[in-house]
């Protein structure tokens, strides 16, 4: 089986899906915001408001070239920018890895941020996180393979059709 990442918006749900993925395929999964959180003692977000976004991407290269090295993790969760990032890419490529964009709605996505207590400071207004969105839908189409989960869909159901769609 190839290695699976799952890639999305902020809140598109990619931790909830690859976390139940990983369980019905009975594999390891790693999450690579608390991998990096774990690593640094920081979370993303905090890097990002501390350090700025540019150290952050490097430091998430690094992290997600680490989690790649260890074959035995088989379901992996992206950060929502990792994705945007062609060395990023490239890795998950040369690991051979089966790519998922979660395609959840705006509306969907800007409703779990506003009620999630993280904090998220690459979307702190709506019409911020709006553009961030848009932007970066050409990038998320690169993946492999997209679902689109309505909003009545369960995780559950969400991971069983990662699992069918590939
Ligand atoms: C980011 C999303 C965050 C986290 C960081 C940057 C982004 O993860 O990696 O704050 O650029 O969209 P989530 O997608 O889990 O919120």
């Amino acid at each position: 089986m190839k290695r699976i990442v799952i890639l999305g918006f902020m809140a598109c749900g990619k931790t909830t899906v690859a976390k139940e993925l990983a369980r019905q395929l009975d594999c390891n999964f790693v999450d690579l915001d608390s991998f990096i959180t774990e690593r640094h003692g920081r979370s993303p977000a905090e890097i990002i408001q501390q350090d700025g976004e540019e150290n952050f991407r490097e430091i998430e290269t690094l992290a997600l070239r680490d989690v790649l090295q260890n074959k035995d993790v088989r379901v992996i969760a992206l950060g929502g920018g990792t994705w945007t990032i062609p060395a990023n890419r490239t890795l998950a490529a040369l690991h051979d890895c089966e790519t998922v964009w979660l395609d959840v709605t705006f509306e969907v996505c800007w409703n779990r941020i506003v009620a999630a207590a993280t904090a998220r400071p690459l979307a702190p207004d709506r019409e911020i996180a709006w553009s961030r969105y848009e932007s970066r839908r050409a990038d998320y189409g690169l993946a492999n393979r997209r679902v689109a989960p309505t909003e009545s869909d369960s995780v559950q159901d969400v991971a069983q059709q990662v699992g069918e769609e590939l």
